[in-house]
């Protein structure tokens, strides 16, 4: 019997040593140690020996059960190790390796500037966030320090949703008040999205694009926080220093309010076609959040002080690239888009 159990040990060893994957090792152990298995037929055929061979011939079956349980878990061991290095190199990406081939794929240029834009803003530590397309009246104007009657709701051309009391958004400034009551004072976000006027559409106007509303909540913010913010983004987008000019603006949710122009990049102010020779580029609106607005969100004006500016991304990147007609961005036209 120690003869037999020798020899089911040693050809056991070789089976499990050569096996390659799991299950065809579980089989082979139900084979040998399971209930009918070959080692466990010998157990059940100690009770039938003399009192003298059941002690040595048993503990030499429970012995080889040991080694045999042992081989099974080094066996299965080294079967999954040997599928997690398989899935490390068959599965392995090396995502620095450069792109081969031109896909002949890009971004549209608005959103580059964009991105450009968010980048700038969040060195200098500001949460980005999406406009909402679909806002409501309150929003959009209510809660801006326009209300109903006010006549500044007849400088925006706004797309009513009928019997909704919902419209289009006719300024990223509507997120201002939704952002604000979920994030809370101290603040300094940005949002961008599309924005709609029932405008004439000709090639400074359009009924669709883009704007970048910027906010920033804190204690003793202002207009110097303003324009140095101004100043580091439009120095980053147009790779030299900008200067930063204001004249006072009128906006029903920011007292003061200013109109922001910038120095034209291209000829460092001294006049050129693209500043219409003036050295300046008007560009946006912006101001001190009126205590009225800080008020309707809850924030009381005395304890804290911000800014807000707002401006259109077209004319940024029309700036940017010279690009002289704002009807080629909502254009599908490929001689355009495929120079950017
Ligand atoms: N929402 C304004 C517009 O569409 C732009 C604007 C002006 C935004 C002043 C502001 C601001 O946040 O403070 O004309």
């Amino acid at each position: 019997m120690l003869a037999k159990l020798q020899t089911l040990e040693q050809n056991s060893l070789v089976q499990i040593s050569v096996l390659t994957s799991e299950a065809s090792l579980i089989d082979l152990r139900n084979a040998i140690l399971g209930k009918n298995g070959s080692l466990t037929e010998l157990l059940k055929g100690v009770k039938d020996l003399s009192d003298e061979d059941k002690k040595t011939i048993g503990k030499a079956i429970n012995e080889c059960k040991i080694r045999m349980t042992a081989a099974f878990e080094a066996q299965l061991a080294v079967i999954k190790n040997r599928l997690i290095a398989d899935r490390l190199a068959n599965e392995f990406e090396d995502v620095t390796t450069p792109v081969s081939e031109d896909t002949g794929n890009h971004l549209h240029p608005i959103t580059r500037t964009l991105m450009k834009v968010e980048d700038s803003f969040k060195r200098m530590g500001f949460d980005c966030y999406e406009s909402n397309e679909v806002t409501t009246e309150y929003w959009n104007f209510d809660s801006l320090n326009i209300p109903k009657t006010h006549p500044a709701r007849d400088m925006q051309d706004t797309f009513w949703l009928e019997g909704t009391g919902n419209v289009l958004a006719t300024q990223t400034s509507s997120m201002q008040n939704i952002i604000m009551k979920s994030k809370g004072a101290p603040i300094k976000a940005i949002i961008s999205g599309r924005v709609f006027r029932n405008e004439d559409i000709d090639a400074t106007h359009e009924n669709t694009f883009y704007q970048v509303e910027g906010m920033v909540i804190d204690r003793d913010i202002t207009l110097a926080n303003l324009k140095y913010t101004l100043r580091t983004m439009l120095s980053d987008i147009f790779g030299r220093e900008v200067s930063i000019r204001m004249r006072p603006g009128y906006f029903p949710f920011v007292e003061p309010g200013v109109e922001v122009d910038f120095s034209c990049p291209f000829c460092s102010g001294t006049g050129c076609k693209i500043c219409k020779k003036s050295g300046w580029i008007e560009f946006m609106g912006a101001g001190l959040i009126h205590p009225n607005v800080l008020r309707e969100w809850g924030i009381d004006p005395d304890e804290y002080t911000g800014f807000a500016f707002g401006f259109g991304l077209n004319r940024l990147v029309m700036i940017e690239y010279s690009i002289p007609d704002m009807r080629y961005f909502q254009n599908p036209n490929l001689a355009f888009l495929k120079q950017f």
